[in-house]
């Protein structure tokens, strides 16, 4: 049983994401703090564009490489996930932290029961 004191499962403080365009430098993400408790179901909504699935892509490792976290922290069970190896990060990814991507038809595997997938 977790405990008040336990440390949230995913902390994601003062996050700053930036891309590398053509154009200059373009800030996706600023200041963007969250925590996520165990058994809590948290949803993000905001206008295409906003910065979902760039925070999504910064939990697991996965931004392009056009992409740099400027500044902040993002902290799974205590620990830091930014700065962590690719062997760590794999560790993670799909077993702990998962993603479901975009356009579901194609994301998940349609001969297998999507609640297994999830
Ligand atoms: N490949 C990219 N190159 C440059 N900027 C990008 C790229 N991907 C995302 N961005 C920037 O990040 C912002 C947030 O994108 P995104 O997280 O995909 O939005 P959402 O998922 O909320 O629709 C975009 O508005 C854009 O400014
Ligand atoms: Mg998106």
């Amino acid at each position: 049983m977790l405990k008040r004191s336990d440390p949230p499962l995913l902390s994601i403080d003062g996050l700053a994401v930036e891309f590398d365009a053509p154009h200059g430098r373009v800030r996706a993400l600023d200041h963007v703090s969250f925590e996520i408790e165990a058994g809590e179901i948290v949803g993000i909504v905001g206008e295409s564009g906003s910065g979902k699935s760039v925070t999504a892509y910064s939990i697991l490792g996965l931004l392009p490489r056009q992409a740099r976290v400027q500044s902040g922290s993002i902290t799974y069970l205590g620990r830091s996930l930014l700065g962590l190896r690719e062997s760590e990060l794999k560790a993670i990814r799909g077993s702990e932290i998962s993603m479901v991507f975009q356009s579901p038809q194609t994301a998940l595997n349609p001969i297998r029961p999507v609640g297994a997938q999830i």
